[in-house]
């Protein structure tokens, strides 16, 4: 198409595509992958952790202990991302007036940053019927906090539309989940922990999972593991690389399965995983 630098399709054992990675601009192949009518609506959940917005110079005299930010700055992770990611492209509603944002999954987990919350939580609720606030609650954050509170908490978004809502059993319905942060193991400064997308997934109904900020592909991973299909895109090759080297490895342990011998390592449980940020 043009539109992307590379397309990998990775299949499971029965030889299936589970898992589609673009590398390139997701906020060029998305509308591409919509216009080429790639996603059912009704099916697809937009799940993303996308470039938090926020300030990597606080923590005061601590601020030389947390090279992380360094990486995080380098990298654009603290500089945002534009909402609209979430829309199908045209706008336009009749006489050229523009229409109601109309989002192509019919939900979204979306991970932000508290300087966030209020324009992504208002997109939300513009797009979506519900939605509501969870949490990471991190185990072990960094242990500072200068004039502010410690790292402990990370937000997320859960927004569907009628017949896409949360579902798991009642232990699963959580909105908060608990679990350390750790040291990454992909090269990437915000790798987040498997177990918290995991439970992610136990509470998604869609069958299709679309990351379009894929970075080492956790959320694939644990969408593939879930017996779900993944959509994800990434710009930056290296991170591509890994992903595709993740999901690789997570089809041979997509649930449940009895007829595969699981591989000799898994992905490390506690390391690999995002570290403190704010
Ligand atoms: C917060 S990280 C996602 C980390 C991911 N959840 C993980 O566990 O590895 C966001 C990712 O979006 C990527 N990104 C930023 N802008 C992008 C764009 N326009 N198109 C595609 N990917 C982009 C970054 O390179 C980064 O890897």
């Amino acid at each position: 198409m043009g539109v992307w630098r590379d397309k990998v399709e990775v299949a499971d054992v029965n030889g299936a595509v589970a898992a589609t990675l673009y590398l390139g601009d997701a906020y060029a192949v998305m509308p591409a992958l919509i216009a080429a009518g790639a996603l059912q609506r009704a099916e697809t959940a937009c799940v993303t952790d996308p470039p938090y917005e926020f300030n990597t110079s606080g923590g005061g005299a601590f601020r030389k202990e947390r090279p992380n930010m360094d990486a995080i700055e380098a990298a654009g992770l603290n500089r945002g991302f534009d909402i609209s990611i979430l829309d199908e492209p045209s706008l336009d509603g009749p006489g050229g007036a523009i229409a109601d944002p109309q989002a192509w999954a019919a939900s979204a987990v979306v991970f932000c940053h508290d300087n966030q919350g209020p324009a992504v939580w208002a997109a939300l609720r513009a797009r979506y019927r519900r939605a509501v606030a969870c949490f990471w609650h991190k185990t072990n954050p960094q242990p500072l906090a200068n004039k502010h509170y410690k790292a402990d908490l990370e937000l997320y978004f859960h927004a569907w539309d009628a017949g896409a809502h949360p579902v798991g059993a009642l232990t699963e319905k959580t909105r908060v989940w608990r679990g350390s942060v750790g040291k990454s193991a992909f090269s990437h400064p915000t790798v987040k922990p498997l177990g918290l997308m995991a439970k992610i997934m136990t509470n998604v109904s869609a069958r299709m999972i679309v990351d379009p900020f894929m970075g080492s592909g956790t959320t694939g991973v644990a969408a593939v593991r879930a017996g779900k299909r993944f959509v994800g895109v990434e710009t930056d090759a290296e991170h591509f690389e890994t992903a595709k080297k993740r999901l690789a490895d997570g089809v041979l342990w997509q649930a449940p399965r009895t007829d595969v011998k699981a591989p000799g390592a898994d992905e490390p449980a506690t390391t690999g995983e995002q570290e403190a940020l704010f």
